[in-house]
C-alpha cells in the first residue's frame, strides 16, 4: 500500500544547501557591517506571550486582527509565534534591564517570523528577518546612522536601483489632529468606498493612505498631508534627518503618504522598495517607536529601527551578476577505495583530513572503480585518494588532481601534509 506523501505546510519553505549558502554571505554580510556599527547581536525566544504582541504592535493592525499563529499551551495560557522582532527586543530589553548598562543600546537579530498571510510569490508565513534596533536616545543623528547602516549593508548585499521612503507621521501631540482632519476628509468621500475599507478607516484613518487600490489613488492624492500639521518637534526632527542624509549621499524621496502598517510608530518612517519585485515591493521598513518602551512596562525610551526581509533581500542578489568566485566548492578531497581493508583505512584518513580542516567526503557503498569515480566528479572535489590492496601493501595513496588529470603516489605519511601544502598554502 502506498502512502501518501507529505509535503511543508503552505507558504513555508526549505532553504536548501546550495541557497542556503547564500543566506549564510548575506547574515554574515549584517553581522560584520552592523558590528561595525557598534551593534551586538540578541537571540531571542520564537514564541512570547500574546499580550506581548497584541499591546506593542496594537490592537487594530492587520498583524493582530488576522495574521498571528496563536495558539494555547497545555497550561491554557495564549502564545504566538513571534510575527516580527521590535516588541521581543523591547521585552528582552525591559526584562534584563538594558537600559541600566550604557545609554544606549544597539541590538540586531537575524531569524524566522510568522505571519498567517496570503502566500504569494515574495510573501510567506514563515519568512526571514534581519533586524536591527537602537534604543536610547531621540537624537535624529541615531535616525540617520541607522539609515546609513541599512544603506551600507543593502549596497554591499549588491542591490541596486532602490527606492527610498522617508515620513514623520508625527508625534501623539500632532498626530491625532491629523487623524482626525484625515478621517474627516475621508468621511466625505465614502459613499465611494466599500465597508470594509469604511470600517478600516474608521479604527485608523491613516491605514488608507497605505492602500494598493488603484481607485484610492486619486483620493489620497488629495488628502491632507501630515506635514501641514507637523508641531516644531516634528518639523526640526524631520529637517535635522534630511539635513544629515544630504550630507551623507543618502539618496531619499519624502513621501507624506508612508504609514507603515504597525501602531507603535512615531515621528520617522521608512521603507525601501525595489521595481524588481512585483507586488510585495518593500525590502525592508523601518521607523522610530518612542512610546512602545514605556507600554511594555520600561522606563521611557526613545528608539528606532528597521527590518529587513531576507527571502526578498535575497531574491534581488539571485539576479545581479553573480561570479562564483566566492562559491567555495563543498568538498575538496574525495576518497575513492575499492576493497574491504582500503574502506577502513580511508575512513580513518578521511576523519584525520576532517580534523586538519579540509572538507572530504567518501564514497559510501564502495561500487566499481568507474562508479566511485563519478561521484567523486559530481562532488567538485579538486582532489580524488585512491586507495586499494595495491596502495596499502606499498604504505602509499594515489591522489589526482581534477583539473590536470594527473596522477602522484605520494607516502600515506606524508599525504595530510601534501594536501595542506596544496589546498591551504
Ligand atoms: P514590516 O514592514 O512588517 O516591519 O516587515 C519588514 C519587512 O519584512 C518587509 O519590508 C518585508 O521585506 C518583510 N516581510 C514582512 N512580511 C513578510 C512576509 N509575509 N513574507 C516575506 N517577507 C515579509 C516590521 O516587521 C517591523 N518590526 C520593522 C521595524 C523594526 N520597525 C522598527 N524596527
Amino acid at each position: 500500500m502506498s502512502r501518501n506523501k507529505l509535503t511543508a505546510v503552505r507558504g513555508v519553505r526549505d532553504i536548501l544547501p546550495e541557497e542556503a549558502r547564500n543566506w549564510r554571505n548575506v547574515e554574515e554580510l549584517a553581522r560584520d557591517i552592523f558590528e561595525r556599527f557598534g551593534y551586538g547581536e540578541i537571540r531571542i525566544p520564537l514564541f512570547e506571550k500574546t499580550e506581548l504582541f497584541s499591546r506593542g504592535i496594537g490592537g487594530t493592525t492587520d498583524i493582530v486582527t488576522k495574521e498571528m499563529y496563536t495558539f494555547e499551551d497545555k497550561n491554557g495560557d495564549s502564545i504566538t509565534l513571534r510575527p516580527e522582532a521590535t516588541a521581543s527586543i523591547c521585552r528582552a530589553y525591559v526584562q534584563n534591564s538594558l537600559y541600566a548598562e550604557t545609554g544606549l543600546s544597539k541590538l540586531f537579530c537575524i531569524g524566522p517570523m510568522f505571519r498567517y498571510e496570503r502566500p504569494q510569490a515574495g510573501r510567506y508565513r514563515q519568512f526571514h528577518q534581519i533586524n536591527a534596533e537602537a534604543l536610547g536616545t531621540d537624537d535624529p543623528a541615531l535616525d540617520a546612522e541607522v539609515i546609513l547602516m541599512l544603506m551600507e549593508f543593502l549596497g554591499e548585499a549588491g542591490l541596486k536601483n532602490l527606492s527610498f521612503q522617508l515620513n514623520n507621521i508625527g508625534d501623539s501631540e500632532c498626530r491625532p489632529k491629523y487623524s482626525e482632519a484625515l478621517l474627516a476628509f475621508l468621511q466625505k468621500e465614502v459613499s465611494s468606498l466599500d465597508v470594509e475599507v469604511t470600517e478600516r478607516i474608521r479604527r485608523n484613518p491613516l491605514r488608507f493612505l497605505d492602500s494598493k487600490d488603484p481607485a484610492h489613488s486619486t483620493i489620497i492624492a488629495s488628502a491632507p498631508t501630515i506635514d501641514t500639521f507637523w508641531n516644531d518637534r516634528c518639523r526640526r526632527h524631520f529637517e535635522t534627518l534630511c539635513n544629515h542624509l544630504d550630507r551623507a549621499g543618502v539618496c531619499y524621496e519624502k513621501n507624506s503618504a508612508l504609514v507603515r502598517g504597525l501602531d507603535y510608530y512615531c515621528l520617522t518612517v521608512f521603507e525601501v522598495t525595489s521595481e524588481n519585485l512585483g507586488a510585495q515591493d518593500a525590502v525592508c521598513g523601518g521607523g522610530r517607536y518612542d512610546g512602545l518602551i514605556e507600554d511594555l512596562g520600561g522606563p521611557p525610551t526613545p528608539a528606532i529601527g528597521f527590518a529587513i526581509g531576507l527571502e526578498r533581500l535575497l531574491q534581488l542578489t539571485e539576479t545581479k551578476d553573480s561570479s562564483s568566485e566566492d562559491q567555495k566548492p563543498p568538498i575538496e578531497i574525495f576518497i575513492v577505495a575499492l576493497g574491504k581493508s582500503a574502506e577502513q583505512e580511508s575512513f580513518a584518513l578521511a576523519s584525520d583530513l576532517r580534523k586538519k580542516g579540509l572538507r572530504t567526503d567518501l564514497a559510501f557503498g564502495g561500487g566499481s572503480m568507474k562508479s566511485q569515480m563519478k561521484r567523486a566528479d559530481r562532488s567538485g572535489a579538486r582532489y580524488v585518494l585512491m586507495v586499494g590492496e595495491d596502495e596499502i601493501s606499498k604504505g602509499v595513496v594515489s591522489l589526482r588532481d581534477m583539473t590536470k588529470s594527473r596522477q602522484d603516489e605520494i607516502s600515506k605519511e606524508a599525504i595530510k601534509t601534501h594536501l595542506l601544502s596544496l589546498l591551504r598554502p
